[in-house]
């Protein structure tokens, strides 16, 4: 019986394979598992050329783990998929002062989607709606028939809605089935649903059958996630922890009053949702449709989340719909999602979205302490500098090495890069000259401190 945990000290300084080592430890999934659905992508071509058209290939992404994640009491080492330098090590390090105030508490509504069936022409859109909702039950038992397995897996038709939309001329019906898709993302069996029940709404109605579609605002499918950090965990070299809440809490007024920030805090959220829910095989349009719909439902565009004071700590708090599935749909046939399921340890759809939304507030608290603070850029090119050292075709420990130099110049450019890995070149070349040995080129700190994760 292994004892999961999602904290790893010093992870980010050791290599790929020790990393798949301590990972297959803390999470009981075996080394070797993690090295057969992740190289190579995971996906083989002729697997890809049966899941859309006219493939050409596949297209790599980095995967990473989030550390120190522990939602309602229980440890997760999360996979994330982005490409985005700084974003993994920002959440891990955000989830380690959460964690220090009791980890993230989530609360998550049944799986609930919504199936939209649109009727028009529509003469008597009242006397519609009488016949509609008298018709609920025998409706609800067609929508099961039309999903068996669903239904034996205890999910199913739960209710019926009935909307007008537009105006007398224009009128149109949208009827809701509103259905327990159990742990499956449910795309297909809600518009499967659509599909099954439309003729007998549209006879109903004496109306024209519309479209028959999900919502992906399945504002009925929400997550609510709350923490807690001490002031001492949010304290920079430069600024107390005090201020380091007043300074998140204006962030955070900052984005209830205004669009424009708005967008760009939920942006800082969707870094961590998206990477979990691409790792997982998940629809991440469908995600932020979603997620962005609900957050303009007043009518004015909000954050997804918001900071307070809560005493001398900072509160957290962050509502979104969200849904996933674990199972079905790219689960069937991408190893990688299943690895991440598995490595994730979540047994439901419900688990998963609670550990995707932790890690958005997780996300989110990194990048708006980080903009309350030093200011994003410095933590952010010290990353960055990674991937431009690469592109100056730096191998291996020599991305450290050009990534350190760059840094310190301040002028992180390819064209810094490459004289920095020339320089290195000239070093190496003379130290092995000299020692008959080639591999002198040190090892720096690759994270700066405003992000690290050990
Ligand atoms: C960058 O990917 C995300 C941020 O812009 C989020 C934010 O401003 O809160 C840093």
């Amino acid at each position: 019986m292994i004892k999961r945990t999602s904290q790893l000290p010093g992870f980010y300084k050791v290599t790929v394979n020790e990393r798949r080592r301590l990972v297959a430890e803390a999470t009981g999934v075996e080394a070797h598992e993690i090295a057969r659905a992740l190289d190579r992508g995971g996906l083989e071509a002729e697997t890809a050329d049966k899941f859309v058209e006219n493939v050409l290939g596949t297209y790599g992404l980095p995967y990473g783990v989030t550390l120190n994640v522990r939602v309602n009491g229980k440890d997760h080492v999360v996979p994330m998929v982005v490409e985005e330098p700084s974003v993994v090590a920002a959440a891990s390090n955000a989830a380690k002062m959460v964690r220090a105030g009791g980890g993230f508490h989530a609360e998550m509504d049944a799986p609930l989607m919504i199936s939209q069936v649109q009727l028009t022409h529509v003469a008597d859109a009242p006397r519609a709606t009488r016949a509609i909702l008298a018709a609920k039950e025998e409706i609800l038992a067609r929508a099961d028939r039309a999903v068996p397995g669903l239904c034996a897996r205890g999910g199913g038709a739960r209710d019926l809605e009935v909307r007008t939309l537009g105006q007398a001329s224009d009128a149109m019906i949208v009827v809701h089935i509103i259905v327990d898709c159990r742990d499956a993302m449910g795309a297909n069996l809600i518009n499967t649903i659509a599909e099954a029940v439309a003729d007998r709404l549209a006879s109903l109605a004496g109306g024209r059958v519309g479209l028959r579609i999900l919502s992906n605002l399945c504002d009925k499918r929400c997550v609510r996630i709350r923490c807690r950090v001490s002031a001492g965990m949010l304290a920079t070299e430069d600024m107390d922890g005090q201020a380091v809440i007043d300074g998140i809490v204006n962030a955070s007024r900052f984005a209830e009053l205004d669009p424009y920030r708005a967008a760009t805090h939920n942006k800082g959220i969707m870094n961590g949702v998206d990477a979990v829910v691409i790792a997982t095989g998940n629809d991440w349009r469908a995600v932020e449709a979603g997620a962005h719909a609900f957050a303009a439902r007043s009518g004015q565009y909000s954050p997804l989340s918001t900071w307070r004071r809560d005493g001398d700590a900072l509160a957290g708090f962050l509502e979104m719909p969200l849904a996933l599935g674990t199972v079905g749909g790219t689960l069937r046939v991408h190893p990688s999602a299943r690895l991440s399921l598995k490595i994730a340890g979540v047994e439901s759809s419900s688990d998963l979205a609670a550990v995707a939304a932790s890690v958005g507030l997780a996300s989110n608290l990194a990048a708006v302490r980080a903009l309350a603070t030093d200011g994003i850029q410095r933590g952010h090119m010290a990353l960055h500098a990674r991937s431009v050292a690469l592109a100056a075709g730096a191998q291996g420990s020599e991305v450290e090495g050009v990534a350190a130099i760059i840094v310190e110049a301040r002028d992180i450019t390819v064209e810094a890069a490459r004289r920095a890995l020339s320089v290195l070149h000239t070093k190496t070349a003379r130290r092995a000259t000299s020692e008959g040995d080639g591999h002198g080129i040190r090892h720096e700190e690759r994270q700066s401190s405003s992000v690290v994760d050990g």
